[in-house]
């Protein structure tokens, strides 16, 4: 079994494939869209994205007029960011750092989007909590996304977190296969195997990747943000759709520094 709460090198090694799989799909839509409505919402100006990843947050939401800095733990994927910044001419701070610890300046916002959080231990996300709280103007919000424990639990939906998917890069297709366990601590493990093939090339195996992801149910993150400064404002789906605890599959949280 993967030990949880070690940052997956998986993010620098792979993250072209991350990148490919990432392009346009409906759930990179439908997320930055909400996370753009709860900030509008709050009339927020300043973002500061702290797991940035390759930027899909950063790039959505300086094209709808907010003043974004990015900050993440790997090279790599601050890397692509960069160059996605430099192709589209456009000027943002990425930095790298850890969310647990980095002090970049005081906002209005602070987000941890993709189920970020989960790749902390919840000694480390309470932790990541007062950090992001030293980051927050007074009154800033935190917004953050984490699958729902109590979703995963459920009948048999982890077979519903199983993937398939095939991306195309060039002459290049790759095609990645996931499936997921989830222990009695509400520790996800998710298997994935990347095949690629090239043109008319048998398919090879490029890599095989293992991720643990600490899950929350909504009531447990509500207790934690209580007990490090926050005030909840609301929980919903990545839709925006009204939160169910049985089966809303990822929580969109939002809380206040008080
Ligand atoms: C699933 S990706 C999401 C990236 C981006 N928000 C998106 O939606 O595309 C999670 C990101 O969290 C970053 N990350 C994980 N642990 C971190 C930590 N302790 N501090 C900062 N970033 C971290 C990873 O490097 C990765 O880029």
């Amino acid at each position: 079994m993967a030990k949880h709460g070690k940052i997956p090198d998986w993010y620098d090694k792979d993250n072209e494939f991350e990148e490919l799989f990432h392009k346009d799909t409906t759930n990179e839509k439908t997320t930055n869209r909400t996370i753009e409505k709860i900030l509008k919402k709050y009339k927020i100006k300043t973002v500061l994205d702290l797991t940035c990843g390759t930027g899909s947050q950063v790039f959505h939401l300086l094209k709808r007029g907010f003043k974004v800095t990015g900050s993440d733990i790997s090279s790599g994927m601050l890397k692509i960011a960069k160059r996605k910044a430099k192709q589209e001419k456009v000027k943002i701070k990425f930095l790298r750092g850890d969310m647990r610890t980095i002090k970049v300046g005081k906002f209005d916002a602070a987000i941890t989007i993709f189920n970020a959080i989960g790749h902390l231990t919840k000694t480390g996300f309470a932790k990541t909590m007062r950090n992001i709280h030293r980051n927050l103007n007074d009154g800033g919000i935190f917004i953050f996304d984490i699958i729902n424990l109590n979703y995963v639990l459920d009948k048999n939906n982890i077979m519903k977190m199983s993937m398939e998917r095939i991306a195309s890069s060039g002459k290049m297709k790759v095609r990645e296969l996931q499936h997921s366990i989830i222990d009695n601590s509400g520790i996800l493990t998710s298997y994935s195997i990347f095949y690629t093939q090239k043109a008319m090339r048998s398919p090879k195996v490029a890599s095989k990747n293992i991720i643990t992801l600490q899950l929350y149910t909504a009531d447990e993150l509500r207790e934690m943000l209580a007990k490090n400064g926050f005030k909840i404002l609301s929980q919903c789906g990545i839709d925006g759709s009204k939160f169910n605890d049985k089966k809303t599959e990822r929580i969109v949280t939002v809380a206040r520094k008080q």
